[in-house]
């Protein structure tokens, strides 16, 4: 074992250790409050959503599964010291090889928050990331997206993703916008996207 996965196992432990006392560390601001208090809580009582992806693990992750009540959540992260971090249902792997472990139509949302940007950088990765998740959200699944519109995290914005043409915006759940900036001092965005209905 590395000493990066021991340090995160860990983390995760204690972290899991202080939660069970009543102390949940958390960042503080104000995008991580709207993701964890108005997001999270959306999705968990929408009874549409029982089976959800959630894209990129870290220490201030660890308990978002949780947040979701008793849906279905399946954790990813190409780091796999990260799977401390990540949920009873984990894969590690790159989210370009989704359709190796999730079957198509097999999802009715992908939280997908700080990884366009923040790993998945190449225009070619990015594509190929959001066609696998794409292909396997059912018709009227539900892609959320979270990325930062500041240099060098917005090198590849949601308008240049081919993918993404074919999905309709839809509102964040919890929020009354299709995209809302978070945090304008690092212009971290949540914007939403429906795969739609097959005719
Ligand atoms: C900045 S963290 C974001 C964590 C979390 N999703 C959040 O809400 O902030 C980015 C994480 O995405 C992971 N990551 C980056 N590119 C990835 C890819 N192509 N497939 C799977 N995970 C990836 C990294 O290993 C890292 O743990």
């Amino acid at each position: 074992m590395t000493f990066k996965a021991a340090l995160y196992g860990w983390t995760a432990t204690t972290l899991r250790t202080l939660d069970h006392h009543g102390v949940r560390l958390r960042y503080p601001y104000r995008d991580r409050i709207m993701f964890e208090n108005h997001i999270l809580p959306a999705i968990a009582g929408d009874d549409s959503i029982r089976r959800v992806l959630m894209v990129g693990c870290g220490w201030y992750t660890h308990h978002y599964p949780a947040l979701l009540g008793d849906t279905e959540v399946t954790t990813i992260d190409l780091d796999a010291a990260k799977r401390p971090f990540g949920g009873d249902s984990h894969i590690v792997g790159n989210l370009t090889t989704l359709g190796d472990h999730i079957p198509d139509e097999g999802l009715d949302a992908v939280l997908c928050n700080g990884v366009l940007g923040w790993g998945l950088n190449e225009p070619a990765d990015v594509e190929q990331a959001f066609t696998a998740c794409i292909d396997c959200l059912r018709p009227g699944g539900l892609l959320l997206l979270g990325w930062n519109n500041h240099p060098p995290y917005n090198r590849v914005s949601p308008e240049d993703i081919p993918a993404f043409a074919g999905l309709e915006p839809v509102r964040v759940p919890g929020l009354d916008a299709h995209r809302i900036v978070a945090l304008p001092r690092n212009q971290h965005c949540f914007q939403a996207f429906q795969k739609p209905f097959s005719d």
